[in-house]
């Protein structure tokens, strides 16, 4: 590791794309136009997309020259070997399912395991995991340790689940209507914060005692390996891959949405050691996404996953990725944002409920900071609070998310130090503006996922 205090990002530009500079004026029509929701803007009316850090990287030109390489057969292409070799690698797990996107592969295993009656028990099910899951008509229940929900309280594994009350709910429920108990490596909704390898094992203790089903979404398994291994005693010598393996090691499958941390635009897989259910689930991979060695993905698509989800273990990329996410939080930090602390992984989180403490949370306060970084700077982002993840009671009032939280999700490989240091200025102006930003009031929203969609007006 280099001497000198600069992190310089670990690559050369090759290739570039242009961004549209817009003005705010501009900008306060297309807000308009989208009805104060940045899902629905074209993203070349944004200057920096922060929306999502999900198939978003930007590949290597291996990978792109693995992309050429690409072998299109409909059966037993040498691309899926390439990919499942690679994945057998890392997990050790048998059985392996390509999938288009991690939320297919959510679909295929939940839905088969889930129904009436099961529960589904995580640190923090992600909006997908936990649809996918109540769709089938099961529960999804989250019992991340008290700290993670606690924006400003240290921790160094934030991520962890509370594990008395996992054992306490499986006694509760009974562990035969447990689907499954689901860790989130990092834990994305609730800040991507990691899971120490400690808590993974501690879970796979008890799911083994009362005979539950243990599963890893896993697709920022190199980040969070990264925190265990500078974070966790006893890690420090151990490669980030070593680490990765050890909490496969764990568990008796994974669902990866490959568009994180395997450094591609689209893909995913699924991963399994038990035969039956592997079976069962490879019937409805056929059925819904396509023939078992390519799920729903070309021949190109399995190439790019397969370099991607190695190059992504190497010691410069993730000492570059998680510093430069740290780089900018502290940032924030030090001018007084309000933030989850620590830094995660891949996004810094802003506590919106802290920030604007005079928009009420029906009136959405994540959603108006998320409007006015669009408006003050072109910058997308998203918001991870009670629009995300509110109800409605029998009443139709809203219950809302336990935190209001914006995402600012760094997508790999694409930005550069001097796009975080003009966000950091966006940010001057939030701050010295905060009083004036105001709250929304939901006009269409659909059943599912209404973040995706729904539209809202401004509250004078
Ligand atoms: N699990 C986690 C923890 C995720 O973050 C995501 C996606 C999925 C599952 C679903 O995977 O999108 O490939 O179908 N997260 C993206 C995000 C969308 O922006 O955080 P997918």
């Amino acid at each position: 590791m280099s001497e000198f205090k600069t992190i310089i990002e670990p690559f050369k530009i090759k290739m570039v794309e242009q961004i549209n500079v817009t003005s705010k004026e501009e900008r306060l029509d297309f807000l308009k136009q989208a009805h104060y929701n940045p899902f629905l803007l074209n993203s070349d009316k944004v200057m920096i997309d922060f929306l999502t850090d999900s198939g978003t990287s930007a590949m290597s030109a291996n990978q792109w020259a693995g992309i050429m390489q690409g072998d299109e057969s409909y059966a037993g292409a040498s691309s899926w070997h390439h990919m499942r070799d690679t994945i057998y690698d890392l997990t050790g797990h048998e059985y392996i399912l390509p999938t288009h996107q991690g939320r297919a592969a959510e679909r295929i295993l939940y839905g088969y395991l889930g129904g009436k009656g099961k529960t589904f028990i995580s640190n923090t099910h992600f909006d997908t995991t936990r649809a996918n899951i109540e769709f089938s008509g099961a529960e999804a229940i989250d019992i991340v340790i008290e700290e993670g929900k606690a924006p400003k309280t240290f921790h160094p594994f934030k991520g962890n689940i509370d594990t008395k009350k996992l054992e306490d709910l499986i006694i509760e429920k009974g562990a035969e209507n447990i689907g499954g108990v689901i860790l989130t490596v990092t834990n994305n909704s609730g800040g991507g914060q990691p899971v120490s390898m400690e808590n993974a094992k501690d879970v796979a203790a008890i799911c083994k005692k009362y005979n539950v089903r243990y599963f890893l979404d896993c697709c920022r398994v190199a980040e969070n390996a990264y925190f265990i291994k500078h974070r966790e005693k006893g890690y420090e010598t151990s490669t980030y891959k070593e680490i990765a393996q050890e909490l496969f090691a764990l568990v008796d499958g994974s669902i990866m949405s490959a568009k994180k941390d395997a450094l591609v635009n689209m893909g995913g897989f699924l991963s399994l050691r038990d035969e039956e259910l592997a079976s069962a689930c490879k019937n409805l991979l056929i059925i819904t996404e396509g023939f078992a060695t390519y799920g729903g993905l070309s021949g190109r698509d399995m190439e790019a996953l397969a370099i991607g989800l190695k190059e992504v273990f190497e010691p410069d990329y993730l000492h570059y990725r998680i510093r430069s996410t740290a780089f900018l939080g502290e940032k924030l930090k030090e001018m007084g944002v309000p933030l989850v602390w620590p830094i995660g992984g891949h996004a810094v989180y802003i506590d919106a409920k802290e920030l604007y403490p005079h928009i009420p949370v029906h009136e959405y306060p994540g959603q108006a900071l998320v409007c006015e970084l669009y408006l003050k700077g072109g910058i997308r982002t998203v918001e991870i609070g009670s629009v995300m993840f509110g109800k409605y009671d029998e009443e139709g009032k809203l219950i809302p998310s336990p935190m209001e939280l914006v995402r600012l999700a760094i997508p790999r490989r694409v930005y550069t130090q001097s796009h975080i240091e003009y966000v950091i200025e966006v940010f001057e102006k939030i701050m010295e503006d905060r009083k004036n930003a105001k709250g929304l009031k939901i006009i269409e929203e659909p059943k599912f996922l209404r973040h995706f969609t729904s539209k809202f007006v401004r509250v004078a």
